[in-house]
């Protein structure tokens, strides 16, 4: 049985004083949820605080990003041995911003993913076509080359999260609606059958991210592919976060 998880991506957002904060009304409004795993991914420089501030509590701390090296002349990089000494245990790979802004190919979230499983971090590897891309019907030849190109070589897949984020719906209010994500959820885990055997593929947590709110994430949790949620701006208050982990709590 999937459990299901709601991460929150701070992405450039907060100051180390702002994160704890946030961090610690999540931390309290989680107490009572016994079931799934809620994540928060801050900056880097908010990381050790807000690992301190969610000591022994159902919050997991995730970074957004890590480089594929252990150590060396690498500026401005941070290394998946960094991540696990202030505490994290999933790191998000291959978001469409590091694509889009960073030039991040789907060769680099390969060397990263299998770089983070091997250090022992989780990493929830992001996938997601544009509008262009699915205006043009080709999400599926886009999106299952990222699965594919990104998991290449990837043996064991128990401990990799699938993030979809259609690029269209990010930051945008443009939902996508339940049917288009299921839809893409089940391609997905379509190929993972493929790649990894039924039994293997059930088991891998699938989670939709675009403009995911307290408000639509109950018809989203509804499909039988939807495991949870990336969270981008309503993450960034803890009554909007919250108010997504109730609605899905209990549901799957
Ligand atoms: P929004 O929830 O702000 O659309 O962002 C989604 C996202 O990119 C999470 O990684």
């Amino acid at each position: 049985m999937r459990e299901w998880i709601v991460a929150g991506n701070w992405k450039m957002h907060n100051t180390v004083a702002e994160s704890i904060a946030l961090a610690k009304a999540i931390k309290e409004g989680s107490t009572a949820i016994k079931n799934g795993e809620v994540i928060v991914a801050p900056t880097f420089t908010a990381l050790f605080s807000v690992g301190e501030a969610i000591k022994g509590s159902k919050v997991l701390l995730a970074a957004q990003d890590m480089y594929y090296e252990d150590k060396g002349a690498f500026t401005g990089e941070i290394s998946p041995g960094m991540l696990k000494d202030v505490g994290c245990t999933y790191v998000i790979i291959g978001h469409s911003e590091r694509r889009k802004y960073f030039h991040e190919q789907n060769n680099d979230v390969n060397l990263k993913v299998k770089k983070a499983l091997f250090a022992g971090l989780k990493p929830i590897m992001c996938v997601g076509e544009t509008d262009e891309e699915r205006e043009k019907g080709v999400t599926q030849d886009v999106v299952g080359r990222q699965i594919k190109e990104g998991l290449n070589g990837v043996e064991k897949i128990e401990d990799v999260v699938i993030a979809y984020e259609p690029v269209w719906a990010i930051g945008t209010g443009k939902v996508a609606t339940p049917a288009q994500a299921q839809e893409v959820h089940a391609f997905i885990r379509g190929i993972l059958k493929n790649l990894y055997g039924g039994s293997t593929a059930d088991d891998v947590r699938i989670l939709y991210g675009g403009s995911v709110t307290k408000d639509n994430i109950g018809d989203l949790i509804a499909m039988a592919d939807i495991d949870g949620a990336l969270v981008g701006g309503a993450s960034l208050k803890a009554d909007g976060f919250l108010g997504i982990i109730n609605n899905i709590s209990g549901k799957k």
